[in-house]
């Protein structure tokens, strides 16, 4: 396939998000009522693909659903979103994970209670019979370990049949702290790290937890982490912090999801051969305009054709 033809994959989580949009976070016993409501697709991997797909990228989601009307409603939305979903894995045990979200702009806070149970991930041996050959660029979201590096290393051992230009570039995230993910420091290209995580290490900024961090990764790979309205720096190589200061929008309205397109932006940028830099700003403005706006959709008129 033509090389800028090829596809963005993310692999991990999708679900129904249901939003409540309040004026004031509500208290623990009471009934209040929101200022709105929505369905939303989610997932950080399910965002990253409509972001991407936002900005004009072709993108392909892999992950697990199991058939009703939950996900009769995503895959709806991915198919509104021009998301390629073959790669869906369809599990017939188990319940598609769903969310609720509380998301109060006057505290630019999102509350997040996810109910993600018993749907079986996405394995090693689903991932063994996808075409490679589509993609440029496959994003793991950190959640099976221990699989999703077996799906690396098969794209590793696709990637050393090819010459340098046409390897598929990997990159993965890890975003909640939990061991068995930081195992997978030294399986991506680009390694996208959360603030959290950097937190649990110790780490106060993001400078500090690139540095820190940077000897997790494996030669020649680039660590990022993003910090909210701190922005995000990143390290390579070359052994030089960068830095993106954020760029907060008018006024706080929904950052659910910010992180998702962050990573979507800079993935989009790198992708077509971007520098570190331009990336990193490119993730930081569409994230912190995103985080002006409710939902994904005001992204394309304000990115598209960049
Ligand atoms: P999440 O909590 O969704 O994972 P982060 O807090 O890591 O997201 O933020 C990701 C990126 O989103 C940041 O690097 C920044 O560019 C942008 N961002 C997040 N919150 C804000 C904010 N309050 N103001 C401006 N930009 C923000
Ligand atoms: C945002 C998000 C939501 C989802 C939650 C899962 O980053 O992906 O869409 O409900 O995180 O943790």
């Amino acid at each position: 396939m033509d090389q800028e033809n090829r596809k963005i994959l993310c692999v991990g989580l999708v679900c129904l998000d249901i939003i409540s949009v309040v004026d004031k976070y509500p208290e623990e016993d009471t009934d209040s009522r929101c200022v709105s409501q929505r369905w939303q697709r989610g997932g950080n991997a399910s965002n990253s693909c409509t972001v991407l797909s936002l900005l004009g990228a072709q993108s392909a989601f892999m992950g697990s659903l199991c058939a009703g009307p939950v996900a009769d409603f995503i895959m709806t939305d991915f198919s509104f979103r021009s998301i390629d979903v073959s790669a869906v894995s369809w599990q017939v045990k188990g319940q598609t994970p769903c969310a609720c979200c509380v998301v109060c702009p006057s505290r630019g806070s999102r509350t997040v209670l996810l109910s993600d149970m018993n749907l079986p991930d996405v394995t090693a041996d689903d991932f063994s019979k996808v075409d490679l050959s589509q993609f440029k660029w496959i994003h793991w979201e950190g959640r099976n370990a221990a699989e999703q590096i077996k799906m690396i290393q098969h794209v590793v051992k696709f990637n050393d049949a090819l010459p340098r230009q046409q390897r598929i570039s990997i990159s993965v995230e890890i975003e909640k702290t939990r061991e068995a993910l930081y195992e997978l420091f030294p399986h991506g290209d680009v390694v996208f790290v959360s603030k959290d995580v950097a937190r649990h290490f110790g780490f106060q900024s993001a400078e500090a937890a690139v540095r820190g961090l940077y000897h997790r990764v494996k030669e020649g790979s680039v660590l990022i982490c993003p910090w909210a309205e701190h922005g995000a720096d990143a390290l390579g190589p070359d052994g030089i912090v960068l830095h993106s200061d954020a760029f907060p929008p008018e006024a706080l309205v929904d950052t659910l999801g910010a992180g998702d397109t962050f990573n979507a932006a800079v993935i989009f940028t790198l992708s077509k051969g971007g520098r570190l830099q331009d990336a990193l700003t490119f993730g930081c403005r569409v994230a912190g305009r995103k985080c002006g706006f409710h939902g994904f959709d005001n992204i394309s008129q304000y990115f598209t054709h960049e």
